[in-house]
């Protein structure tokens, strides 16, 4: 799991009057909404004696979340703005502060940058392009639970392999025997990859799809990708101008163990609203049968040498995320969960947020990074 990089935090429709605690690179933090309806994202132990913010309460007039324990407010950027026990009028001390993460709202997902760097060296933030844009719908966002490692979830979102397989309306379950995987097209981009992929599909089920549909079997083309570590995209064209389905998933870390999934799905054909219904049906119909595979991967986590799996040439966008995750490790981006783990009941650390660049005196200890080699 990497520090530096675009989380989703939570639904912006779930963040109203109430904080929410929420666990991300086995991290807490605290998202709410300021008066101004500002989403702002926190670390969650408060620096008095190490309370719960993420279980205390909103003030609007200040703009500001309070501890449970002794009420200590924090405002949107960490900086604590009253100590009730000091008395009326009182200054907080130097040190009352907690980290805050840039928030940027977009597609209905509360997204916080959880790293320390300064804006111009940052991995953007994924941009959909078509979001908007005329021709498309969006599907509203929706989130998937899934109890595995979110690395081998994005793996299994960029493998062309599978679906033969895992997914019988997308391949022909080995059945025909000229089955072989074509090459996987891939350039490369700033923060990961895309790739182009040439499938040989079965016909689309006319009676969810309708007259439009392919009605025979070939070639359908899949565009797609990963940004950072936890964006995946995934473009499957049926057809040339339309029939086109452009899935964005925007996956949350919890801890090494267990993922949400943000899933973002748009459209450019079947445009009624009523279809909404039917193709999140369907997609999640697609989603369990990855599920049920891939709970059951072992390790859980994939393996740090790349002699412990066998990767093939249909694997190759898989070992390409794999060399831009290695990537990350250089930059000294990658948590050291063992330490993590060893020391969860007896420190209480934050992943540095922008602000410690600039500003000394924070209590809480930094998250332990691997050191690159
Ligand atoms: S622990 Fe938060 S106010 Fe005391
Ligand atoms: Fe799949």
């Amino acid at each position: 799991m990497y520090i530096n990089f675009w989380y989703p935090v939570c639904l912006s429709k779930e963040l109203e009057d109430k904080p929410i605690k929420q666990k991300i690179l086995g991290m807490e933090f605290v998202a709410f909404r300021d008066q101004e309806g500002h989403a702002h994202c926190l670390s969650n132990t408060c620096v008095h004696r190490g309370g719960s913010l993420g279980n205390g309460k909103c003030i609007p007039e200040n703009n500001a979340i309070a501890c449970p324990y002794h009420g200590w407010q924090y405002g949107g950027d960490g900086k604590c703005l009253t100590v009730p026990s000091l008395g009326p009028g009182s200054k907080p001390p130097a040190r009352a502060k907690v980290d805050s993460y840039p928030v940027s709202e977009k597609y209905g997902i509360v997204f916080a940058f959880l790293g320390d760097l300064p804006e111009n060296e940052r991995c953007d933030a994924y941009e959909i392009e078509e979001f908007e844009a005329d021709g498309w719908r969006a599907n509203e966002v929706i989130t998937i639970d899934i109890d595995y490692n979110y690395e081998r979830s994005v793996e299994n979102g960029l493998d062309p392999a599978h679906n033969e397989f895992v997914h019988p309306t997308h391949g022909f379950e080995a059945a025909k025997n000229d089955y072989k995987v074509n090459p996987t097209q891939i350039t490369d981009t700033a923060w990961g990859a895309n790739f182009a992929q040439v499938f040989d599909a079965p016909p689309l089920d006319a009676d969810t799809y309708g007259e439009s549909a392919r009605k025979e079997s070939g070639n359908l083309t899949v565009y797609g990708g990963y940004h950072g570590p936890n964006t995946l995209i995934t473009q499957i064209h049926t057809q040339k101008e339309t029939g086109w389905f452009h899935q964005y998933f925007f996956e949350q870390p919890i801890d090494e163990f267990q993922t949400r999934i943000y899933f973002v799905n748009m459209r450019n054909w079947l445009m009624d609203e009523a279809m909404d219904e039917t193709i999140m049906e369907r997609n999640l119909i697609i989603a369990h049968q990855d599920i049920d595979v891939m709970k059951n991967l072992r390790p859980f986590v994939t393996p740090a040498s790349m002699t412990k799996e066998i990767l093939l040439p249909a694997d190759a966008i898989i070992g390409k995320y794999r060399s831009t995750l290695k990537e990350f490790d250089k930059k000294g981006f990658k948590i050291d969960v063992r330490t993590l783990k060893n020391q969860e009941h007896h420190t209480a650390y934050a992943i540095p947020s922008p602000a410690r660049r600039t500003e000394k005196n924070w209590v809480l200890d930094p998250i332990p990074l691997l050191t690159p080699d």
